[in-house]
């Protein structure tokens, strides 16, 4: 069984009528490194909290390494680590107290979690500053924290959204050699980006999304030959922007969150 991500025929439609997913199928091997680009607003986030279970699917079937989400989403929720767009940190937690803390969610015994944070921190290279509130980590440090967070429970997939984003190329570098470590370790990752370079360096296959649908999937190679294209950025443009409408379509649709005046 070497399909550890299965996605078939994915939806997913938000309170209000926007309809963020639209027929969304893929399948991930283990120990990829699985690339998923696409304009703001194509879906790229609603997919993946739906395939761990943060956002609720409206039809379609998600299994991840043989479990389906319907049925047996635990055991999904401890095969999968997640760093997600827009998440707080605790104020007055240290970085350490806080790995703690996610160790003793996943009912970890101490030891085994001692052990882990000392692996990660290490990893992540956050040894030294461990017992700071993490509140005061540079943007740099707060995503190799999160990252270290999503891993504390030796997840057998990852999913990063936007791992990079606002950081500087020195912080971005950083990020992409943990990553390429742990792919290294034999974990499957699976990213979203806005950044060519990025999905260039590390994705074994990449996925385009545009207005809640698949438009193109490859490796680099094959999405350059298929779409007659110099680079990465080439394909994007060619493949994506037919729905940037969509946007300010959904932002006037008359969903909940949307005051009328
Ligand atoms: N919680 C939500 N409620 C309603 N609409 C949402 C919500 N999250 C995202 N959307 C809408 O769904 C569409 C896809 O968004 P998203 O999945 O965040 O795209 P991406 O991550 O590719 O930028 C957008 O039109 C966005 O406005
Ligand atoms: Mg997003």
């Amino acid at each position: 069984m070497n399909t550890i991500i299965e996605v078939k025929d994915l939806y997913k439609e938000y309170p209000g009528g926007t309809k963020a997913v639209q027929g969304v199928s893929f399948e991930v091997q283990r120990g990829e490194f699985f690339g998923f680009l696409g304009p703001n607003g194509a879906g790229k986030s609603t997919t993946m909290n739906m395939l761990v279970n943060l956002v609720k699917k409206t039809s379609g079937s998600i299994k991840i390494d043989g479990f389906s989400i319907d049925t047996d989403a635990d055991e999904i929720y401890k095969r999968v680590g997640f760093a997600m767009q827009e998440v707080g940190l605790d104020e007055t937690a240290t970085a350490r107290e806080m790995l703690q803390l996610h160790g003793r969610l996943y009912h970890m015994k101490p030891a085994e979690i001692e052990e882990q944070i000392k692996s990660l921190l290490k990893l992540v290279e956050l040894e030294k500053v461990a017992d700071r509130y993490a509140s005061t980590y540079s943007g740099g440090m707060r995503r190799r924290f999160d990252l270290a967070l999503s891993l504390i429970h030796k997840p057998s997939v990852l999913f990063l959204d936007e791992p990079t984003t606002g950081l500087d190329p020195h912080a971005r570098q950083l990020i992409w050699s943990h990553l390429r470590e742990l792919n290294k370790q034999g974990m499957t990752i699976f990213l979203t980006t806005h950044f060519m370079e990025e999905a260039e360096e590390l994705c074994d296959r990449i996925a385009i999304m545009d207005g809640g649908k698949i438009v193109t999937e490859g490796t680099v190679e094959q999405l350059l030959k298929k779409h007659k294209a110099k680079n990465l950025e080439e394909v994007f443009l060619k493949t994506t922007g037919s729905n940037i409408a969509n946007e300010e379509v959904n932002l006037k649709a008359s969903d909940p969150y949307t005051r009328n005046r």
